[in-house]
This record gives C-alpha cells, structure tokens and sequence, in this order.
C-alpha cells in the first residue's frame, strides 16, 4: 500500500449497499425511495416522507394516520430530563445539549440492549417525536422561559412552532418550513450517516449510534453550515458589499459557508426547492433586512458560480429561510437533527439488518518498530 493507493476522507470509496437513498452527481439529482426529493417537499408533508423513509412506500391516507398517532402518543419528555436540561450550562451550543439530551433518553430507556429490527422502528419513532421537544425546551431554558409541552392535534412542523413560541404562523411559512425537513430528510453516506452506522456496525444501540451522529452533524463542514451561513451573511452587512465581500475571501483562500460538495460538483438538486421557500419567506416578512438578505444571498450565489464555479448546497438558502422563521442562529443544525432522525436511523435499521462491522484500514506512517529502553536508562 502506497500513499496513491489511499482515498483520503473516504472520497470517491463505496462502502456498502444502501435502498434509502440514491445521490446522483451525474444529474445533480437525489432521490428517496426513488422518489425525486423535490417533488416530495412541494407535494407531500414532511410526515409522508418519513413514513417513506423508514417503510419504502408512501403511505396511504389511513397508513399515515395510524403513523401520526403513534407519533403524537410517542411525544413528550419525562420531568427528569426536563430537570437536567434546566442544569445545562447557559452557554452551551444547542447541538451540544441535544447530543447530551438525546443521549440521556438512552439512559430512559430499559431495553437498550435490544437490537430487533421492531424495536429499532419503535425508538427511531421515539427519537423522531420527542426531538423537536427537546430542541424547543432548550431554546426556550436558554431565553429564561418556561418549556411548552406538545400538542396532540398539531401535527409535527405545527407542534414544534408551537413549542418554541406558543403559536403557530401562517401556513405559508409552516409550508416552508415542512419543505425543509424534507429536503433535510436523508442524504446516503454523508458523514454523520455513516457515523451512524460505523458506531450501529459494533451493536452499541441506536442511541449511541444518534449520539455520534449529532456530534457529526454539529461540525461547519457538514450541518453547522447552515449556521454559518448566517453568521456569513450578518458579516457581509449589506447587499451592496456582497460581490467585493466575496471577491475578498477568495482571494485571501477562506472556506465559504454553504457552497460546495463532496459529491455533488455542479448544483445541489434541493438548492432551487429551498431558495423558493427562502424567498417566500422574504415576501411573507417583506421587511427590508429580509429584502437585503435576499439580494446578498443572490449576489454571493453569482459571484461564487462566475469566480470559481462553486456552487450553493442546501444549507446556503436554509439558514436565511429558518432565521426569517424567528429561530435563533445556533438552533439551525438541531432543527436539521429533527428532520435528519429520519434518514439515521433508517441507516441504522439496514446496517443491523446485514451487520458487518466498519473497520477500515491504514497506512502507518509513524516510527520503525524499536526497542524500549528502561525509564532510569531514558
Ligand atoms: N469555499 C471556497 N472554496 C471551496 C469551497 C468553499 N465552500 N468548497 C470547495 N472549495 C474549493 C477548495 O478550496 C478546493 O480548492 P483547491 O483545489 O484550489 O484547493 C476545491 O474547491 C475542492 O474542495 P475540497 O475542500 O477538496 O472539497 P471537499 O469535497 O473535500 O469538501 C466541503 C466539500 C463541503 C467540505 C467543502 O465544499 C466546504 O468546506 N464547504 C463549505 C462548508 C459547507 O457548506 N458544508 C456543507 C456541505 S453540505
């Protein structure tokens, strides 16, 4: 084995078979079941393309029923893990209580060393009911307000609006929203996918195998773009500063947030979905900040694709869209980690289903095999 010989970050390697979903770099193209992503945000709820994600078919009227209900008796926190919450450090990054909260429900659950198939389906159900409370009792204990308990009869994007500030907008912007848990849903092998199933692969138990994959989440380079987008676009300031704001970080070689792939190389197909929901949401505020924003993020997008033919993924119209919304900027990616549950832990269920622990190898470049020398002779 040589240097040449190593895919370094795992680029362009095919590690197993999956039926969840099918990225398609060739065409810019994602689908879910076979399901053409765009199409499920605009023309099925966020709920539906769960259903699809964990059973392989889109569910009928009656189907998805009995799936909600069994989401809705699944909602609800225990006070313990209220109270821990309470005690959480106020400075603490969301991604980084909901990783400890949600590794907490593990230590609530009795029968954690069970790994069939039906009881993964249960908790991965679980996971997907109870973290938008948990996300929402964590902004709202940051901002010195008392948590707002589920409601039975909103349905899941409704509720988690509700629990974060006891109402519910327009359906318009509940639409936009819905259509990002969609677009968020499920992604193949990315990084914290394939944590997932590394960490599954040694029969941990699901709640390790989400644990590890919210800490993948919470990095810049994978779901806290969507954060730094934002921080991004505060930076810029204006729309008018946009094009020289970028020109100057490219030249000086920064990173910039919400453009590029590791797999997709010309467009990201959830980028146009979620730009139309981001600028239906700048005509729903219709303020002049979300105006500006607007224009900033399109001269960015410009610029990026004409200087250096990077072009936006989906986190780059999501942030502006979720803080239009009224979520707090470090919420972005725990918002992400509701929609992601979905895909997790449908990778989990197929990694169990034919397990194969996750061991590759490596190319040891440290010393040649010596002898030990006795600490006195040292
Ligand atoms: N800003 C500036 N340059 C970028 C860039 C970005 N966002 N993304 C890629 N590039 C450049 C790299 O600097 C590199 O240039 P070089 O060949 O001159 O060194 C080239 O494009 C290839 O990029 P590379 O970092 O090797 O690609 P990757 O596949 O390892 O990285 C990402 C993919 C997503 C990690 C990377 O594009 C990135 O950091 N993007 C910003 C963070 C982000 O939005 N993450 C969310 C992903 S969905």
């Amino acid at each position: 084995m040589t240097q040449a010989d190593i895919k370094y970050g795992l680029a362009g390697v095919m590690t197993d078979d999956t039926a969840v979903s099918k990225v398609m770099p060739e065409t810019n193209s994602l689908t879910y079941r076979g399901y053409a992503v765009e199409d499920l945000a605009t023309q099925c709820r966020f709920e539906e393309t769960a259903y699809l994600i964990w059973n392989g078919e889109l569910p009928t009227a009656s189907q998805l029923a009995d799936f909600n209900a069994r989401e809705v008796s699944l909602r609800g926190l225990t006070d313990d893990l209220i109270d821990v919450m309470r005690k959480f450090p106020k400075g603490a990054h969301p991604m980084a209580t909901l990783r400890t909260a949600v590794s907490f429900l593990g230590l609530e659950d009795k029968e954690i060393e069970d790994h069939a198939t039906d009881k993964l389906y249960d908790r991965a159900l679980s996971l997907y009911a109870k973290i938008p409370q948990i996300v929402a009792t964590d902004y709202r204990l940051r901002n010195g307000l008392e948590p707002i308990a589920p409601k039975a009869d909103l349905p899941f994007s409704e509720n988690f609006f509700h629990m974060c500030f006891g109402e519910v907008p327009a359906a318009e912007t509940v639409k936009c929203f819905d259509t990002s848990m969609t677009l968020y849903a499920e992604h193949s092998f990315n990084a914290s996918t394939f944590t997932a199933r590394v960490v599954a692969s040694s029969l941990s138990g699901i709640y390790s195998a989400v644990t590890g994959a919210i800490g993948s989440l919470k990095g810049p380079l994978h779901g806290g773009a969507n954060e730094a987008v934002m921080y991004m676009l505060q930076e810029v300031g204006s729309a008018e500063n946009a094009k020289a704001w970028m020109l100057d970080a490219l030249a000086t070689k920064k990173k910039i947030m919400g453009f590029g792939h590791r797999v997709y190389r010309s467009g990201d197909s959830r980028v146009p979905t979620m730009t139309d929901s981001f600028k239906a949401m700048v005509d729903i505020i219709g303020s002049d900040e979300a105006k500006m924003y607007w224009e900033m993020s399109r001269a960015l997008d410009e610029t990026m694709v004409s200087e250096k033919g990077i072009y936006p993924n989906l986190d780059f119209p999501a942030g502006p869209a979720y803080y239009l919304m009224g979520f707090e900027i470090p919420m972005f990616t725990p918002i992400f980690v509701m929609s992601r549950i979905t895909g997790w832990t449908a990778h989990i269920m197929e990694q169990l289903g034919d397990n194969k622990l996750i061991r590759p190898l490596s190319n040891y470049t440290g010393p040649a095999q010596r002898d030990v020398t006795p600490i006195d002779k040292r």
